[in-house]
């Protein structure tokens, strides 16, 4: 085969033709990626790595388990950002796990999770303060204004307290509330 004419324009398909499957196979490629950054979102993905860990039982024994009212709040709720971009850059963050996975001695057992609690609690919650907790904003959008009326007194004042003062000297939410899905280790 003379490899040359891989290169030469195309006598045989019109350039719009061309443009046309380009397109087409874009379109399959943006589709295909949205596809999978959906299935590496879900809980069981999450839980391939983490399927010895207790994280899930957690969230299930919390308020964001809700039981009582029928919901789970899913870690991708709390733990992967909404925007598209931003949730794009996560990943590739996230996708530096696949070789602490391979590299981290027994990584996968609830022990390795007991032992190192605190130093990743503490990672996880970089992120939080990163955006001003923005996944915990996105569900919980009257904690500032509008409260509702059943909200416990104590919880109001703090809250208004907290949103009178400048906007870079506010606590962010995980400030105030940590183990709202996992236990917070203490030391
Ligand atoms: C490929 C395996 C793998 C998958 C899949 C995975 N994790 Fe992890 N995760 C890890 C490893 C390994 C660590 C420890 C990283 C370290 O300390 O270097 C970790 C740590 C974490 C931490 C604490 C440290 C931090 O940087 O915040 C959180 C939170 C976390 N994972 C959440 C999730 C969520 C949510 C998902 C699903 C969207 C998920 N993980 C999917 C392997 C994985
Ligand atoms: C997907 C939506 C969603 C996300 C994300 C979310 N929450 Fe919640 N949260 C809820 C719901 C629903 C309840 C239960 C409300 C009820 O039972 O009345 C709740 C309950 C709570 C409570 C009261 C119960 C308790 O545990 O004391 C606090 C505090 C709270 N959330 C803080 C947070 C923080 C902090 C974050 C971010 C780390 C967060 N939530 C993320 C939906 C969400
Ligand atoms: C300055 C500390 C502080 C900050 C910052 C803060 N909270 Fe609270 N919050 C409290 C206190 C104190 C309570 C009442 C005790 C409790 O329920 O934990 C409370 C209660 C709550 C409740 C339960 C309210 C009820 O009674 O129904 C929710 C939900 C909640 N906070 C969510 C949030 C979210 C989301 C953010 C960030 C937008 C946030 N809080 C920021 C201190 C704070
Ligand atoms: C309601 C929000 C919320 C949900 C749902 C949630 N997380 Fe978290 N997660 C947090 C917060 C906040 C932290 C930071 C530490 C803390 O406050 O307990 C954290 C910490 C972690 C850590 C670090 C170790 C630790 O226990 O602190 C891992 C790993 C983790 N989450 C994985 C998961 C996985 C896997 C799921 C789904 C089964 C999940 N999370 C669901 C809010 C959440």
């Amino acid at each position: 085969m003379n490899w040359r004419a891989l290169f030469k324009p195309s006598a045989k398909y019109s350039i719009l033709s061309l443009l046309v499957v380009g397109i087409v196979v874009g379109v399959i490629g943006y589709f295909a990626t949205q596809q999978t950054l959906h299935a590496t979102s879900s809980d069981a993905f999450c839980m391939t790595c983490h399927s010895n860990h207790s994280l899930k039982d957690e969230v299930l024994a919390s308020a964001h388990g809700g039981n009582e009212h029928g919901f789970t709040v899913q870690c991708q709720d709390c733990h992967l950002p909404h925007s598209p971009i931003k949730y794009l850059m996560k990943k590739i963050v996230v996708s530096k796990d696949l070789y602490g996975f391979l590299t981290i001695d027994g990584f996968n057992t609830q022990a390795w999770l007991d032992e190192h609690r605190k130093e990743q609690a503490d990672k996880a919650l970089e992120y939080f303060r990163a955006n001003d907790s923005a996944n915990c904003q996105h569900c919980h959008t009257r904690i500032y204004q509008n409260q509702p009326e059943s909200m416990k007194k104590i919880a109001v004042r703090m809250h208004t307290m907290n949103f009178q003062k400048e906007p870079d000297k506010r606590k962010t939410c995980v400030d105030c509330h940590k183990g709202v899905a996992h236990v917070y280790p203490k030391d």
